[in-house]
């Protein structure tokens, strides 16, 4: 009886002090199943937040805004083979929204010659052709999904064209990979997020219902 009223009194400061709401806000929420396909082998984590891989980052600690100003993540693939080496791809399909992706493929980073010990490690080290651009989504321009691939490089020499360098949106990412035969990703991950700004709507994010018209350019 005493319980069951303590119980039930802590229950009502926390709806009263917007703890419970907090929690939600903090809760894991997982992809949709067909935005979890991609979520094949490879793990990312941001130190400060954790495994991002197949979730979407949290609308709490600030955290949708901190992404847009962390460092790099760290990759890991486990079962990277010793003695391979591998490019690392990262892009959001979804430039400048998943409405109306016109600058698919935004390419956010973008590693060759990665060492196969290193990568099986979270160590992503090797030639950077586009440095790490952390996911900065416009305002209202929905939730954007950031993927990360990773191929097998077999000794080929990998660069991007001079026009491809310079700049990273609408990257023909499929005439990449045909340019040097690297065909299927040995493993894959997302995770997705909108911008700090847009927050707090708890309904599950869908692709194409977001507000198509802004002028920023960046994914
Ligand atoms: C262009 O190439 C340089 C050197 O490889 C690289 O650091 C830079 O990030 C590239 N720019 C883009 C937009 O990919």
């Amino acid at each position: 009886m005493r319980l069951a009223t303590a119980a039930l009194l802590l229950g009502l400061v926390a709806v009263l002090t917007g703890d419970e709401n907090k929690n939600d806000l903090c809760a894991h929420r997982a992809l949709s199943d067909e935005d979890a396909v991609l979520c094949q082998g490879l793990e990312v984590f941001y130190p400060e937040l954790g495994s991002v891989g197949c979730m979407i980052v949290p609308d709490c600690n600030d955290y949708r805004q901190k992404i847009t100003s962390w460092t790099e993540p760290i990759v890991k693939f486990p079962q990277a083979v010793d003695g391979a080496t591998y490019v690392l791809v990262m892009v959001d399909p979804d430039a400048p929204s998943r409405a109306e992706p016109r600058q698919r493929f935004w390419r956010h980073w973008l590693v060759a010659d990665i060492k196969g010990a290193d990568l099986k490690k979270g160590k992503i080290q090797g030639q950077e052709l586009s440095a790490y651009q952390p996911p900065s989504p416009p305002a209202h321009s929905g939730f954007h999904r950031y993927q990360f691939f990773v191929y097998l490089q077999e000794g080929k020499v990998i660069s991007l064209l001079p026009k491809e360098n310079k700049t990273r949106g609408s990257w023909k990412m499929d005439r990449f990979l045909n340019r040097f035969r690297l065909g299927e990703p040995e493993a894959s991950s997302q995770f997705m997020t909108q911008n700090y700004q847009d927050s707090s709507t708890l309904q599950a994010p869908r692709g194409g219902a977001s507000e198509p018209k802004h002028k920023r350019k960046r994914g």
